[in-house]
């Protein structure tokens, strides 16, 4: 096969390394990629919601199926922009078209759907600029804490938890009316404070039959002790440990079964993953949010516990043969430490160098915001590196992803080392 993977990430170096162990790739390219993607395949300066762009050089090199990482392609619809020209209709895209991608690009679009198919998910309203006074009645009549949701897509930042009353209807305003985040903050969904602890969950569907992966759990705030700023993600673990057989049997027939069913139900045509995330409420499982895509960094700590072959699995997703493919997971832990520049998720340096990638022996160092400059590496975005390892346990796993990190230096570069902390 002849892949072309959208996206720049530690999700997609994950992914590339994963696929890169296909005996049935012929050829990788990564579209931008990063300085660790280039290992497995040819990074191409593409971008990936420039559809034109993708569409020629997909014909210009025989590209047989296109994997996306990210959500920002999706949501914009490169699925129906396949679909709908002859000339690359027949080249597979994973990743749902632009009406399922709505579980991700808008809260709204999923809230109702959770409500129409009975799946499990914080009792919530939606309000617009034109029912803000309502908005407001409607917080006075909740209980703290209050959570703000833009309906859009808001790079991570689009949730708002508040404790008094006054700064939620401050904040409702200033989302509804002032646009606080643009046009994705012209509705919002306000709903019930949900208390308990998060996993995220990923299954790939080709519409019909689904495969459930490994679940994992991600860090996401920047300080130890889940204290500070909201991050992209700080790291991961895999499995979660309070996640139990019980319990998975709940998420799989309260939720994921309803979802794939909800979706032919509605006519929604899906091939893909879906990302789960949820909370459990005292033994329940609820569906915080959806995701048309994989989790970062929790691909970093699902890729390396895949037994089976991705691009297997893809092929079962592109053909509509997905039951009939097999998937096995390893039993062995993974985790993940994202290392990070200085500063962030608020004003941080790029372009420093990165020293000691390879005194690293125990782990895997997924690459998630580096450039390559001939044989240097550089920092290139917030979340740098994600250094994940294997272990008979959680404990053991995160301590070979510390001692690695250690190896590693790049100015002002900072870590959490209490990754894994409420769960081991
Ligand atoms: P989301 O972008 O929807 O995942 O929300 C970001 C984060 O806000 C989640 O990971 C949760 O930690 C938190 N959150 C979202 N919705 C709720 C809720 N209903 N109750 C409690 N926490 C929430
Ligand atoms: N780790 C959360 C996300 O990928 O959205």
């Amino acid at each position: 096969m002849r892949i072309l993977l959208l996206g720049s990430g530690g999700r997609e170096h994950a992914m590339a390394w994963k696929m890169a162990q296909s005996s049935m790739l012929e050829e990788l390219f990564i579209a931008p990629g990063n300085a660790g993607t280039r290992q497995h395949g040819k990074n191409v300066s593409l971008n990936p919601t420039n559809f034109d762009e993708v569409k020629a050089f997909v014909l210009e090199n025989n590209i047989n199926m296109v994997v996306v990482g990210p959500e920002e392609p999706l949501v914009k619809g490169i699925h129906d922009f396949f679909l709908a020209d002859p000339e690359i209709k027949g080249i597979p895209v994973i990743g749902p078209g632009k009406i399922g991608a709505q579980l991700e690009g808008s809260k709204d679009f999923a809230k109702q759907f959770m409500m129409r198919h009975n799946i499990p998910t914080a009792k919530y309203a939606t309000f617009t600029k034109d029912t803000l006074e309502a908005g407001y009645s409607f917080l006075a009549g909740m209980k703290p804490p209050y959570v703000l949701k833009a309906d859009g897509l808001a790079a991570g930042k689009g949730v708002l938890i508040l404790d008094n009353l006054e700064d939620a209807q401050k904040e409702l305003k200033s989302m509804l009316a002032d646009a606080k985040f643009g046009d994705a903050s012209s509705r919002v969904v306000i709903e019930q404070f949900l208390s308990g602890i998060e996993l995220s969950v990923f299954v790939l569907t080709d519409g019909d039959s689904y495969k459930v992966l490994p679940e994992a759990k991600d860090y996401k705030r920047i300080g130890e002790k889940d204290t500070g700023l909201n991050t992209g993600g700080m790291g991961a673990v895999s499995p979660v440990p309070f996640a139990d057989a019980t319990f998975k049997d709940k998420i799989q027939n309260q939720i994921i079964i309803p979802t794939i069913k909800g979706l032919k139900a509605d006519g929604i045509p899906y091939k893909g993953f879906i990302f789960f995330g949820l909370i459990n409420v005292k033994g329940e499982p609820y569906v915080i949010e959806y995701n048309c895509r994989m989790g970062d960094p929790e691909t970093e700590v699902v890729m390396p516990r895949l037994r089976s072959d991705l691009l297997d699995l893809f092929e079962g997703v592109a053909t509509n043969t997905l039951s009939e493919r097999d998937i096995q997971y390893m039993d062995q832990c993974a985790t993940t430490v994202m290392m990070v520049s200085g500063g962030y998720p608020e004003d941080y340096e790029k372009g420093k160098q990165i020293f000691g990638l390879n005194t690293v022996t125990d782990s895997i160092v997924f690459h998630a915001g580096t450039s390559a400059d001939g044989p240097t590496v550089k920092s290139a975005g917030g979340r740098v590196l994600a250094v994940t390892s294997y272990g008979k346990d959680l404990e053991s796993a995160l301590k070979r992803s510390y001692d690695s990190a250690a190896k590693i230096e790049f100015d002002k570069a900072y870590y959490r080392k209490d990754i894994g902390f409420d769960v081991v």
